[in-house]
């Protein structure tokens, strides 16, 4: 029996064949009685986050909040941290990209601190980005349902309106259907190790089934998600922060800059290229996304990481039997149009919305995108592939 590749470890990635990078447990919807009360304050802001955005009320309210000492952190378990991030990712967001507020240069310590020290302790960076914005702030409305849209939902949100809520709704489920492409990854690259065609057969058959699931949800983006709604209303709060101080935060000298959160961030496709074997070759813009990956949770880069390390799939299926050679090009073409998709919900949600052609992490995104559908179809092993 030969060794076990590591993507199969799953624990040790914190990821799961149910819930891909999703957390097992579902995220925490308040501190409650745990925490310090000036976290609690910082929650209770949070919560008022939409009304007090509406009452041009934001500003007085983030400055008026104290910073809790450090020691506030230190008995937090990961879940109360992970909301300590999300809560306090929006309100630094919010504060800095507010209407009411041409420029801002600090973030006030009452959100600043508490930003730091839980993104410390979790080994994030500071800022709002995927992973607390879509993959640890979701809660589902029947507990023993599923989490597609509408039994699932974001915790903490800029405003309270359906668009927003379908927005972050949308992102999860694709994030839980992928679940299954996530585990199979293992199974895929040990079939590999152990020269099993069937393994590897039925693993690619997993990822393309997952594939189908997950394009399927993101056609539902604009069900309810207006374009307008989106890009006037919840995406300038994603946006990149520059040049701001973290007041109160020693550790962090001088003015800040940090990309946005962006789909970009989630660990799925990153994950699928790398055990697939998608090159994106040398353009020059994947550097940005090698950029965002430093956003992503340090596990599930771990698993990304591990994956592009793992036994070569691709190389495997081009020299077997037509089979397996079918199984391989099924996923390809089912990320092809996956990508393809993705780029008609750009094109609507983006272009003709707004002004700068950026996207919330802060990348040509035109180039980009067709690029790497591109780069994508290229690795199919037929030519028939997308
Ligand atoms: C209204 C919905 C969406 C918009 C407007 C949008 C926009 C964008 C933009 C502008 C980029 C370029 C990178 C950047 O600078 O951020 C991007 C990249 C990306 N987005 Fe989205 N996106 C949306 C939904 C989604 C969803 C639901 C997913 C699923 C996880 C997703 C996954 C990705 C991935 C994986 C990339 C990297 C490029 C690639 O691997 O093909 N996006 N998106």
């Amino acid at each position: 029996m030969s060794e076990q590749v590591e993507t199969l470890d799953h624990e040790q990635f914190g990821v799961s064949p149910e819930r891909g990078f999703l957390p097992d447990i579902d995220p925490l919807a308040s501190l409650e009685t745990a925490g310090h009360p000036r976290l609690r304050r910082l929650e209770t802001a949070g919560d008022d986050l939409s009304n007090l955005l509406e009452r041009d009320r934001l500003g007085p309210t983030v400055r008026n909040l104290e910073a809790p000492p450090p020691g506030a952190f230190d008995d937090l378990s990961r879940r109360e941290l992970h909301r300590v991030y999300t809560v306090a990712g929006l309100l630094a967001n919010a504060y800095v990209h507010r209407n009411d507020a041409p420029t801002v240069d600090a973030i006030p310590a009452g959100v600043a601190v508490p930003l730091y020290e839980a993104t410390d302790r979790l080994g994030r960076t500071p800022v709002l980005s995927y992973d607390a914005y879509v993959l640890h702030n979701w809660t589902r409305e029947d507990t023993n349902g599923g989490t597609s849209p509408p039994n699932v939902a974001p915790l903490a949100r800029f405003f309270d309106v359906q668009d927003e809520r379908w927005f972050v709704a949308v992102h999860v489920a694709i994030e839980s259907a992928a679940g299954p492409a996530v585990g199979a990854i293992g199974d895929a690259q040990q079939g590999v190790r152990d020269d099993d065609e069937e393994r590897v057969r039925e693993a690619l058959g997993t990822i393309a089934d997952a594939l189908d699931d997950v394009t399927r949800i993101l056609d539902r983006m604009p069900e309810r998600n207006d374009p307008e709604a989106y890009g006037q209303g919840v995406r300038p709060y994603l946006g990149s922060i520059s040049g701001v101080r973290y007041d109160g935060v020693d550790a962090l000298d001088g003015s800040q800059s940090f990309r946005g959160a962006s789909g970009a961030q989630s660990s799925i496709f990153p994950a699928l290229d790398a055990a697939l074997g998608v090159d994106h070759g040398d353009n020059p813009l994947v550097d940005h996304l090698l950029e965002l990956r430093r956003d992503m949770p340090p596990g599930h880069r771990a698993f990304v990481e591990a994956a592009d390390r793992g036994p070569d799939v691709r190389d495997f299926a081009a020299t077997a039997g037509d089979d397996l050679r079918e199984a391989y090009d099924d996923c390809i073409d089912r990320m092809v149009t996956f990508r393809e998709h993705h780029v008609d919900v750009v094109e609507t949600y983006l272009v003709g919305q707004v002004d700068e052609q950026e996207g919330t992490g802060g990348t040509p995104f035109g180039r980009y995108l067709t690029s790497f559908i591109d780069d994508t179809r290229e690795a199919g092993l037929s030519g028939f592939a997308g």
